[in-house]
């Protein structure tokens, strides 16, 4: 078994997969089962200084395994109510604690001295404050004033310079970033219905789940080579591979949320096993070893590369062949067959075949 511990500011993590702010996070019994279910740390939902008021419906599934949509806002619960229950309830379950905070500088002012005896971080989040910094630096330093435990800072992707927002929230004080939130406003519709999936002014929400991981991958590369503060990851993390590549990209912990709304909280523990797994058939003895290996560049000699079909998985199931846009690729006698001369190495089939059939083979290096 590798070493999965993970220390982020200070804490240390006995796994580094844990919830984002969330309904799996809605209240302090929830908390509590998402640590039953393998997390290696908590993060509340996020409170702000009055209850949120929800449109409803207000969360939808997206078909073909995209994700989710939302327009959940933050906690229904009033503060009070997370003072004095929620959060007692949650510290029982005896990990460390990151309480998420929104949204301006004065709701931070308020909120902070009242939730420190619970806290171990506070997360604040960005994402109804807008693109302009000067929002998020006024409640980084709200908490700043008022907190002496790690103060993360929540990024939303709505179209804002992400590094930029990055550097100017440790310049203000962060001592971490998690990237990302959910990416919008986006719009799912209902065609029987001719209705959007979601309540609201305009039915539009935010964009969660698989659809996400690859801007949030993009994200947290770009981040965590820009600011020396840990990054913790999330966006579309559902299986060990996925946190994998997480922590590749240069996170120091992983968040989880979507999937953990899909498929209960067990899939925390689910995915720290299947990294565990991972590690280990990849000869790594610690999670940490991962953390922002992912190279620049691709070398010249894997770019200039081409595919090559392995005869033993390959079953001739033309799948390859179907979305080879080039028409170098044929199904004969039950094996593909790639015509080198009509192949652009655009690479496409060698992650169409589900079977692992077809390589990427790197060119010679150049003499
Ligand atoms: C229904 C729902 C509610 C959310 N509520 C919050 C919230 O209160 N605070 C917050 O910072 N992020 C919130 N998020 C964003 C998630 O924490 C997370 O950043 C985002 O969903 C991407 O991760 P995922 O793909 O694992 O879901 C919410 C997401 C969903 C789907």
């Amino acid at each position: 078994m590798a070493d999965l511990s993970v220390e982020v500011a200070g804490i240390r993590f006995p796994n580094p997969i844990m919830p984002a702010a969330g309904p799996p996070v809605r209240d302090g019994r929830a908390i509590v089962r998402c640590a039953e279910g393998g997390a290696g740390g908590l993060v509340s939902k996020t409170i702000s200084s009055r209850a949120a008021t929800p449109p409803t419906p207000n969360m939808a599934e997206i078909a073909h395994n995209l994700g989710m949509v939302n327009t959940e806002l933050w906690s229904e619960l009033p503060p009070e109510q997370w003072i004095d229950r929620e959060y007692p309830i949650a510290r029982g379950a005896g990990l460390p604690l990151i309480v998420s905070l929104g949204y301006t500088a004065d709701d931070i002012a308020g909120l902070a001295p009242r939730i420190r005896p619970f806290a171990d971080a506070v997360e604040l989040s960005t994402h109804y404050i807008g693109e302009d910094a000067g929002p998020m630096v006024d409640a980084i330093r709200a908490a700043k004033a008022a907190l002496d435990v790690p103060i993360f800072v929540k990024l939303s992707p709505l179209g804002r310079e992400m590094v930029r927002a990055a550097e100017q929230a440790e310049a203000a004080g962060a001592d971490g970033i998690v990237a990302i939130n959910s990416f919008g406003p986006v719009l799912a519709i209902d065609p029987d219905t001719r209705l959007p999936l979601l309540g609201g002014s305009d039915g539009y929400g935010w964009l969660s789940g698989p659809a996400l991981k690859p801007l949030a991958l993009r994200c947290v590369r770009d981040i965590s080579r820009a600011v020396s503060v840990p990054v913790i990851g999330v966006g579309g993390v559902s299986h060990g591979i996925d946190a994998v590549e997480m922590l590749m990209a240069g996170a120091s912990a992983v968040q989880v949320c979507t999937a953990a709304i899909l498929h209960g909280p067990g899939v925390f523990g689910k995915i720290a096993h299947e990294l565990d797994t991972w590690l280990d058939d990849h000869g790594y003895a610690t999670a940490a070893e991962l953390r922002g290996t992912v190279t620049g560049a691709m070398p010249d000699a894997w770019s200039r590369g081409k595919p090559v079909v392995l005869e033993g998985p390959c079953n001739g199931c033309d799948v390859c062949a179907t979305s080879c846009l080039y028409g170098a690729i044929d199904v004969v006698d039950k094996l593909a067959v790639i015509d080198l001369d009509l192949c652009a190495r655009c690479g496409l089939c060698v992650t169409r075949c589900r079977r692992g059939a077809i390589e990427w083979v790197p060119a010679a290096p150049v003499a």
